[in-house]
């Protein structure tokens, strides 16, 4: 594969640019990025095959420098797949951080919970996910590389590293199953009740075709939901937008609380 011509023009804005942690600031999370030190920001719009991020709370912008002492690359907003119909919609900026040298890529969404113990406020780490949209973003790959083994996908380490920031910084995180539903309409109760049949914990219309497409470049992958709603059916609040992102933008204090001391403590641990 040769290299995008988005890493070319990153780097030409300096040479040793070396980061070892790429993050994906879902809705409401965006504000992390302003912890980054020695910045260098682009926007999507200045990158070759980078999506427009278009969701409300999504600012399109790759932020590289450090976070305590920790290389990091971020991408402030996402595209989904449910804006264009292209599941791979997040495949250059996803290679990019591997071309810049990325080992790891944190991923951060706003889910629905399916389970009462899992409230709108907290945060669930990923285990594991589930994908029955019968879509893959690796749709027309040719070679074997496309037989991705998904076991351990939300790698053990990097999920330890997750509790014992949550443990040192008195966080409570919950651990679950993820759903992907194509969105953008939200689901049915019947949807959720099925979804629960199958074992999901929480629901949210992103994250899982970024982490196929990471897996399928190398990257180690680890992945935390806010909790913004109860699922369709499970209370009577009724579900928008609007709310997802004034209960994002509420438990974003905890989750940038999280982030900051896995970050603290990346150098150490890998
Ligand atoms: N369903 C799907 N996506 C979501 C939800 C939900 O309930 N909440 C936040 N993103």
């Amino acid at each position: 594969m040769s290299v995008k011509p988005a890493t070319k023009i990153i780097r030409s804005k300096d040479s040793k640019i070396q980061p070892k942690v790429g993050i994906i600031l879902g809705s409401g999370l965006g504000s992390f990025a302003y912890r980054v030190k020695n910045q260098i920001i682009i926007s999507y719009n200045d990158l070759p095959e980078f999506p427009d991020a278009g969701v409300d709370g999504h600012a399109g912008k790759l932020v590289i420098g450090t976070i305590h002492n920790t290389e990091v690359a971020i991408l402030q907003g996402r595209a989904h797949y449910y804006e264009k119909g292209k599941s791979d919609v997040m495949k250059t900026p996803i290679q990019t951080l591997k071309e810049l040298g990325c080992e790891t890529l944190i991923l951060t969404n706003a889910a629905g919970s399916l389970v009462p113990e899992i409230q709108p406020g907290s945060i669930m780490l990923l285990t594991d996910h589930i994908n029955f949209t019968g879509v893959s973003p690796l749709f027309g790959e040719t070679d074997s590389s496309r037989f991705v083994d998904m076991v351990n996908v939300y790698d053990p380490g990097l999920n330890q590293q997750f509790r014992d920031a949550a443990d040192e910084r008195g966080i409570t995180l919950h651990e679950g199953v993820y759903i992907w539903f194509c969105g953008p309409s939200f689901e049915t109760p019947s949807e959720i009740k099925a979804a629960k049949h199958l074992g999901a914990d929480a629901v949210g219309m992103s994250t899982v075709p970024e982490v196929i497409l990471a897996r399928f470049f190398g990257l180690k992958i680890s992945a935390v939901s806010i909790i913004t709603n109860m699922a369709a059916g499970m209370n009577e609040v009724a579900l928008s937008h609007d709310h997802t992102m004034e209960n994002a933008t509420k438990a974003a204090k905890d989750i940038h609380a999280l982030l900051g001391e896995f970050l603290l403590k990346y150098e150490t641990a890998f």
